[in-house]
Order: C-alpha cells, then sequence, then structure tokens
C-alpha cells in the first residue's frame, strides 16, 4: 500500500480495454501513488472518443476535485474561450490532465495547489497513455511544464518550444504551450492581454496541424 512518502508510488495498471468508461472506472480506484488519499476523486479525462485534439493539463485543481471534471474551474474558463476565439468548441476536443487527483495542501480552511513531483507524474502516466490510446488524437496540445515533461521528459522547456509543432512516441503532433492559470497570474492587464493573445495564436497553431495531413 503506498503512503504519503513519494517512494511508494508505482505506475497504474489500466484495463487492456478500448472502452473510454471501462478504463475510467478502473482510475476511480488507483492508488498508485499517495494523492488519492487526500483527494476527493479521481478526476479522469472527458470528452468524444473521436476527438482529434486532445488537451492534457497538469492536475485537477479545487473545482475540478469537487466536480469530478477537467478544467471547469477558473483555468478551465479561460482555455474555453481561448479554444472558441481560435475556432474550436470545446465539446469537440478531449480534455485531460497528466495526474488525476488534487495534490494540494491545508492553510487554514484553504486547499493549496501542489505541483505533482515526477514519481506522481510517472504513476498516472499509465492512465494518459490508456486515454491516448483509445482517442488516438491526431494532435496533442500540452498546457504547462508539468503537461510537457510527462509526454517529453524532465529536460522539456515550455518557455522554448511553445507554439511549434512537435513529435513524441506518444502522439505523432504534439503542440506545447502554457498553462491557462498563468493568465490568471499575471500582474498587470497589458501582460494578461497580451498572454492571451499568445496562448490563442498556440492553439490556432494547433488547430491549423491537426487539419493538415
Ligand atoms: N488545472 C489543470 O491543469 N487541470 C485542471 O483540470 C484544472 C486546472
Amino acid at each position: 500500500m503506498p503512503t504519503k512518502n513519494d517512494e511508494y508510488a508505482r505506475p497504474a495498471t489500466p484495463p487492456d480495454s478500448s472502452n473510454l468508461s471501462t478504463v475510467r472506472e478502473a482510475a476511480e480506484n488507483c492508488t498508485a501513488c499517495h494523492l488519492y488519499q487526500r483527494a476527493t476523486q479521481t478526476v479522469f479525462g472527458e470528452g468524444p472518443k473521436k476527438a482529434t485534439i486532445m488537451l492534457v493539463g497538469e492536475q485537477p485543481g479545487d473545482y475540478e476535485d469537487v466536480a469530478g471534471k477537467p478544467f471547469v474551474g477558473p483555468a478551465g474558463k479561460i482555455m474555453d474561450r481561448a479554444l472558441e476565439e481560435a475556432g474550436l468548441d470545446r465539446k469537440e476536443v478531449y480534455v485531460t490532465n497528466a495526474v488525476k487527483h488534487f495534490k494540494w495542501e491545508p492553510r487554514g480552511k484553504r486547499r493549496i495547489h501542489q505541483k505533482p513531483n515526477s514519481r506522481e507524474v510517472a504513476a498516472c502516466r499509465p492512465w494518459l497513455e490508456a486515454e491516448l490510446r483509445i482517442v488516438r488524437p491526431k494532435l496533442l496540445v500540452v498546457l504547462g511544464s508539468t503537461a510537457g515533461q510527462a509526454i517529453f521528459g524532465p529536460s522539456f522547456r515550455v518557455t522554448r518550444e511553445r507554439g511549434k509543432v512537435l513529435s513524441s512516441k506518444l502522439a505523432l503532433k504534439v503542440v506545447a504551450t502554457v498553462h491557462p492559470s498563468s493568465l490568471l497570474r499575471q500582474p498587470d492587464e497589458e501582460s494578461r492581454h497580451r498572454e492571451y493573445k499568445n496562448f490563442v495564436a498556440d492553439l490556432r497553431v494547433a488547430i491549423t496541424a491537426a487539419d493538415a495531413d
């Protein structure tokens, strides 16, 4: 039984099924790392099985942990708006996270987001691989460094690679961009506007590349 000590994180073992519901149900009981102990529930990916684009974030946040759905909080709202501006309806894409339990620390009555470490990402990776195997998107959009490193390894830097069409063993086409929550943390209106436009531009690169053969 894994404990709070990260050293006990071991890879999850999804069923070898092409049915998303079967895999999602199995993920509900995942104890591959200790994060399940504090999270309300597993937040599995969501979207059409035939989606041509899959978006991967870091991990569910406070809102997602309660709702059991990915990207339904403030970061999700700004992502949905940017997707629409780039020409894509959120309902058409499959949205998931590199880590499927909310990692947090208590601070008073608040639950403060903690970045998942590489062992937690590795323990959860088989679920992401299962989603990729079943959905087989034409293109993967990685949102932020945790998702980027889950796909490309620890030396991956979003700042260096964003907005390019890359390739990986897990998906033929991958476009990296910033995490939408970084748009909410911008210090002033001008940088918020600039970073939002850059985010939309990266999403447009992804949509164009997904449409190409
Ligand atoms: N941030 C993420 O990376 N994923 C979510 O689902 C919500 C916020």
